[in-house]
């Protein structure tokens, strides 16, 4: 069994808070996780470290840069929030080990993205748990541009053949029109009036763009917030099943 779990940036970070780890969520999250008996990979979003460079920047996932200032602003600072991420994992005892995903991938001119994942499956034959992060990439025409951490889940939960995908987020689900949480999405048109745009410094895109993007999976993703971690990692079908 492989289990690709994202923690969001809102669950590990203050967001409201420049470059601030949310110590007590990190550190829950991290026992919820040691609980784990089977092949993980974690990947964690960008919170208050990585979405306020890339915003002050004026890189998206679509807009690049060609200064290697911005692209190392961003990146040291994703790098920095990864280190506090493994370093907690590590405390719980998970073999957690980093991975820095500005090292190895890269987009062509169409947006393609090209994300080796050799390696990862090696780590995890091998008994560890890579831990990625949401990142700058280099991107073909376009200089450097942001990518998510739910684009790496996607791309990595296929190219790994996972059994289940968590995403650990700030909300308990996907909220219909009247704020209850959808049990399970089958497809978009089901819920495209429901969800929202992002918010002004998510240059990733929100809601919407994180269904659309696990819609596409093989394998069952769920979207839970913190209080539906151990459950999801019980095995449980905490928050909203998309797919
Ligand atoms: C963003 O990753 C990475 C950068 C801004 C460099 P995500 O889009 O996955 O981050 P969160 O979970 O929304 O904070």
């Amino acid at each position: 069994m492989t289990t690709v779990l994202k923690l969001g940036g809102s669950v590990v970070t203050d967001k409201d808070v420049p470059e601030t780890v949310d110590e007590r969520n990190l550190s829950r999250a991290a026992d919820a996780i040691a609980a784990v008996d089977e092949d993980l990979v974690v990947i964690h979003g960008g919170g208050s470290f990585g979405h306020p460079y890339a915003a002050e920047h004026g890189v998206s996932t679509t807009d690049g840069t060609h200064d290697p200032v911005a692209v190392r602003a961003i990146h040291g600072a994703m790098k920095e929030l990864n280190g506090a991420v493994v370093d907690a994992l590590a405390a719980a005892e998970v073999p957690a080990v980093p991975v820095h995903p500005f090292s190895v991938a890269s987009r062509d001119s169409a947006g393609e993205l090209s994300l080796p994942t050799d390696q990862l499956a090696t780590m995890l034959s091998e008994g560890f748990a890579p831990v990625l992060h949401g990142d700058v990439v280099v991107h073909e025409s376009a200089g450097a541009t942001v990518i998510s951490g739910d684009e790496i889940v996607v791309a990595l939960a296929d190219a790994l053949d996972a059994d289940r995908v968590g995403v650990c987020s700030a909300v308990p689900g996907v909220y219909d029109a009247e704020e209850n949480v959808i049990d399970r999405i089958d497809s978009f048109d089901d819920v495209a009036n429901a969800l929202g745009g992002s918010d002004a410094t998510d240059v990733t895109g929100g809601m919407a763009a994180k269904v659309r993007e696990l819609l596409g999976l093989d394998a069952p993703a769920y979207i839970f917030d913190i209080d539906g971690l151990d459950g999801f990692i019980a095995g449980e079908n905490p928050g909203t099943r998309i797919g």
